[in-house]
């Protein structure tokens, strides 16, 4: 497949719009910028088109897909017994980064949802997705826009290398402001569950529509997931990348000691190490780094550890780079705040990782 790549500017805006709306109604593939991450898009009611996305990312069939809208009647023609609590959510946080599970009308193809009964739904905020829908006509079923087992991409770079020659198109449309997927949750049950935290937190969910439960696994050390709690849509594989992730989590200057220690035998035993550090951190280290002579460092900062949103935004670019370095480990900063985007961040963080050392 050729595929074609536009930069979007208010100048061509509309023509863009025009060409990747035609490619969605004739069955074709689009990937495009969200606020979360960049999403590939086909009409998400057409299963041959449907199928193109799964045979590009190269995903497990079963894996469901979610559908983009622009609309509350959208939502309706996809899925039914909408419970009063969910609308009370697009109320509160549509447009924006919260995916709603619901229960599934007929119209949406067993392909599109994993042949689960239920359908995720989410109204984007950005303005190229909210026109794509609206020209083509459908809502589009639309995961991110990466190889099956990469990182979600945050820049339409990532989106080119993992899927140029895959795809019909790529809409350029800049950085992704979150950097992180939407904050799923299950409407389908009660109490309602996040499935994936992200932008909208728990705290938040609750101030909307009251008590709900948190159905992630964490990952933490020493506290394995209860496997009863998975979700038939979270059965399968995140993020892990294809050089080993050591996360050091805990408060502030003990990673810092902890980080020291670790890179002290990483370096007797002759490893290449990559770093993944707050701002803080990297002060903190910024002496025994200097004194190693940083050569075999290959160090990234994801800024402040009180504004995990900056780091939020940083952190799949950043595993992409390291992952291209031919490193024996990156090793990662745990010590960003638990507030806002921290949570999802530290999910993600887990989940890339598979040795977690509390300092
Ligand atoms: O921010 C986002 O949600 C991005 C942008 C592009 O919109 N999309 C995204 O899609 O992250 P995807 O497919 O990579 O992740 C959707 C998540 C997956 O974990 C999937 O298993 C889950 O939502 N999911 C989708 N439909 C579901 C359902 N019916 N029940 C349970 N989980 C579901
Ligand atoms: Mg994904």
């Amino acid at each position: 497949v050729k595929t074609l790549v536009f930069r979007v500017s208010e100048e061509n805006f509309d023509s863009v719009l025009e060409r990747a709306s035609a490619i969605i109604k004739r069955g074709g593939t689009v990937a495009f910028p969200t606020e979360t991450v960049y999403g590939l898009g086909a009409d998400g009611l057409n299963p041959e088109a449907v199928l193109k996305i799964f045979e590009a990312k190269k995903r497990p069939p079963g894996n469901p897909l979610s559908l983009l809208v622009h609309s509350r009647e959208d939502v309706e023609i996809v899925s039914r017994n909408i419970p009063e609590s969910a609308f009370r959510l697009m109320d509160a946080f549509w447009p924006g980064p919260l995916t709603i599970v619901l229960e599934k009308n007929d119209i949406v193809p067993n392909i599109t949802s994993g042949r689960l009964k239920s359908i995720g739904v989410r109204m984007p905020d950005h303005k190229i997705p909210l026109e794509l829908i609206k020209r083509a006509g459908t809502p589009l079923a639309a995961p991110s826009a990466n190889l099956s087992g990469k990182p979600s991409p945050s820049l339409a770079t990532h989106v080119m290398s993992d899927l140029t020659g895959r795809i019909d198109a790529i809409l350029d449309g800049g950085e992704a402001a979150i950097g992180l997927e939407s904050t799923v949750i299950d409407m389908t049950i009660k109490p309602p569950v996040v499935l994936r935290p992200g932008a909208v937190s728990l705290e938040e969910l609750e101030n909307a529509i009251g008590k709900v439960r948190s159905g992630y696994k964490n990952g933490e050390a020493g506290n394995e997931p209860d496997l009863s709690e998975k979700k038939a849509g979270q059965k399968y594989g995140h993020y892990i990348p294809d050089t080993k992730v050591v996360l050091v989590e805990g408060e502030g200057k003990s990673v810092s000691e902890k980080l020291v220690k670790l890179l002290e035998s990483y370096r007797s035993e002759g490893q290449k190490v990559g770093l993944l550090l707050s701002e803080e951190t990297s002060k903190e280290t910024a002496t025994f780094l200097a004194l190693q002579n940083l050569d075999p460092y290959e160090c990234l900062l994801l800024g402040p550890r009180e504004e995990p949103e900056v780091a939020a935004r940083k952190l799949f670019e950043g595993l992409r780079k390291l992952d291209k370095k031919g490193l024996d480990v990156i090793v990662a900063d745990g010590s960003f705040s638990r507030f806002g985007l921290g949570e999802a961040l530290i999910n993600r963080l887990r989940e890339a990782s598979s040795i977690k050392i509390v300092a």
